[in-house]
């Protein structure tokens, strides 16, 4: 049976040997990374599936801003990375992990959400969508299609050009 539970139950380097696993060990060079520099992740919104007290997927998210050129700061949200065992992907774990973490911002994110992740997935299951996010900017390499934002919990998103780095 697969529980989800808050990710501040697991181990922190049975999560870190997850993520090497399903995005290899090379991942820290990730932009997603520097948008998160010096952050811790945000309990309420981190969880983790668990199998017969084994870790097979995690969603962790993070407290970041979207700063304008006049130093308008919005925070958001950041989704991800969502990680998923190889051997057990494609199996309703990705989503399960999202549909919780949604459950839970839905009500308790302070902020709206963004995510660099495939439209293809994140959009048809979850809502994100890169309409919102085109005047957005990144501290480092990313494709335009793929930096996704979505309204939550009566948050919206901010439009204006602006670069998105920690909280
Ligand atoms: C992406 C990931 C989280 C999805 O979780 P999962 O448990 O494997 O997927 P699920 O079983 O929940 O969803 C499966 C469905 O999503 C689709 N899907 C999965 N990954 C997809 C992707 N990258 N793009 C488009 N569709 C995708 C599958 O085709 C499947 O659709 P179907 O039900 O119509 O067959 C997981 O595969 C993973 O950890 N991948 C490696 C790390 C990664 O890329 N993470 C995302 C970036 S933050």
């Amino acid at each position: 049976m697969v529980e989800l539970l808050p990710l501040s139950n697991i181990e922190p380097q049975a999560v870190e040997d997850l993520l090497d696993l399903a995005f290899g060990t090379d991942r820290f060079g990730r932009t997603a990374y520097r948008i998160r520099a010096g952050v811790d992740a945000v309990p309420a919104l981190s969880f983790a599936a668990v199998e017969d007290d084994v870790l097979i997927g995690t969603i962790q998210c993070w407290p970041v801003a979207h700063r304008a050129a006049d130093g308008t700061a919005t925070p958001l949200v950041m989704v991800g990375p969502v990680a998923v065992r190889p051997d057990v992907q494609r199996g309703g774990h990705g989503r399960a992990l999202m549909a919780r973490m949604l459950d839970a911002a839905e009500t308790g994110a302070d902020s709206a959400l963004m995510m660099i992740g495939d439209p293809e997935y994140y959009g048809r299951f979850f809502g994100f969508d890169a309409g919102m996010t085109g005047a957005w900017d990144l501290p480092g390499p990313f494709e335009r299609r793929r930096l996704l934002a979505r309204a939550v919990n009566g948050h919206g998103l901010p439009t204006s050009a602006g670069m998105i780095g920690p909280r």
